[in-house]
């Protein structure tokens, strides 16, 4: 058994695992209300979510809004459970992704690649709606909990802090990423203390740590240390609830410790995908003509990148992995088979409980 539910807020957790947000058609509403039916947090990412609309080159702006409502509408048939929706703060829409996820009064809203200063402003009075950045330390911590309360008079309702070795863009420079200064078990730590000094009557605020917990054993090194839940991606994408398409899965399934590569991506951050075709070639200097019908993230220099990430990812999420990439995090190599949401929920409680009988005989013996 976990030790304790996360609190997020007025809401609880039993499953103290959120699913990480994954963009461009990777989390949308299955994979979600999948997660939420077993007691976690199921998020539905807004990077990307109007990829299937029909007007989705000609009005982006609606045909993103469109999809984000029904997705969250679809995942609510699904499900009683917490529903999140994951925004990532360079979006050139994050304004309308904010507004839709709050109207549609989803539990919580998770946001980072950059600090979401403003986002409190969004609530617009409504409190349904919880607030929970996701940082890379404790300096962006301390200044967000500060600048929240001096601008907005709110207290983030939980923080992620994600290390260097989730999927997807990564708020570090190339040389900290292996570096074990900036590892999530050091950023923990100094995380945590801001947390406390965050504090109120209802105690510190609740620190979720992210970036490369695969097993119930991971799990149990950051909660014991201190973090009242974690973020969780990576481990999910290989269900058969997950909302990409097949070819995407298979590819985790494939990829061995060598294929996970850091590419520098088009909006200005590194990330991890697994290394193919595509990403070999861009490192060989080919370049496919980038059309930017709507410039999807305010920091791409879309005109003078090597491809347009939007539609690489785009393919990707539909297996046309020729045309593009996957991203994934550091222990994506470790997906052996298609599993359910279940499967997955049952082998962390396992190795949670395994982990912790054993710290406890070492403490007692
Ligand atoms: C395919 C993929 C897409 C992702 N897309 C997003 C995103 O849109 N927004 C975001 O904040 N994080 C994104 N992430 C990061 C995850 O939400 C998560 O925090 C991180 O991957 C946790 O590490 P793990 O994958 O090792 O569990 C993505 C990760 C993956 C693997």
């Amino acid at each position: 058994m976990f030790p304790a539910a996360l609190r997020i807020g007025p809401y609880t957790a039993s499953l103290p695992v959120v699913q990480g947000g994954m963009g461009v058609g990777i989390s949308l509403s299955g994979l979600a209300s999948a997660v939420a039916n077993e007691g976690g947090v199921g998020v539905i990412a807004t990077a990307g979510i109007g990829m299937n609309e029909p007007d989705m080159y000609k009005d982006f702006l609606e045909a993103n809004k469109r999809a984000l409502r029904r997705e969250i509408q679809r995942a609510r048939e699904k499900t009683k459970g917490l529903i999140g929706v994951n925004i990532l703060v360079p979006l050139s829409n994050y304004a309308d992704m904010a507004r839709t996820a709050i109207e549609e009064k989803v539990e919580v809203i998770f946001s980072g690649a950059a600090l979401p200063l403003n986002l409190p402003a969004f609530l617009d009075g409504s409190t349904h709606t919880k607030l929970v950045p996701i940082v890379s330390s404790a300096r962006a911590a301390r200044i967000l909990i500060r600048k929240w309360l001096d601008k907005h008079h709110y207290r983030p309702d939980a923080i992620v802090v994600e290390g260097p070795k989730a999927g997807g863009h990564l708020g570090f420079k190339e040389d900290e990423i292996s570096d074990p200064a900036f590892a999530l078990e050091a950023l923990l730590e100094p995380v945590l203390r801001e947390a406390e000094a965050g504090a109120t009557q209802d105690g510190p605020i609740p620190v979720i740590a992210a970036g490369g917990i695969y097993t119930g054993e991971d799990m149990y090194k950051v909660m014991a240390m201190g973090a009242s839940g974690v973020q969780i991606a990576t481990r999910f994408v290989t269900t058969h609830e997950c909302d990409a398409a097949q070819g995407f899965k298979q590819a985790y399934i494939d990829a061995a410790p060598e294929d996970m590569v850091i590419i520098k991506s088009p909006i200005g951050l590194p990330g991890r995908a697994i290394r193919n075709r595509f990403t070999q070639g861009v490192e060989a200097g080919e370049r496919t003509p980038v059309k930017c019908p709507y410039h999807c993230i305010v920091t791409c220099d879309g005109q003078n990148s090597p491809y347009c990430i939007a539609l690489a990812l785009m393919n990707a999420a539909k297996a046309r992995l020729n045309l593009g990439f996957a991203f994934a995090g550091a222990n994506a190599y470790m997906a052996e088979k298609m599993e359910s949401v279940k499967d997955v929920v049952r082998s962390l409680r396992e190795g949670y409980a395994a982990a912790s009988d054993q710290a406890r005989g070492l403490s007692i013996g």
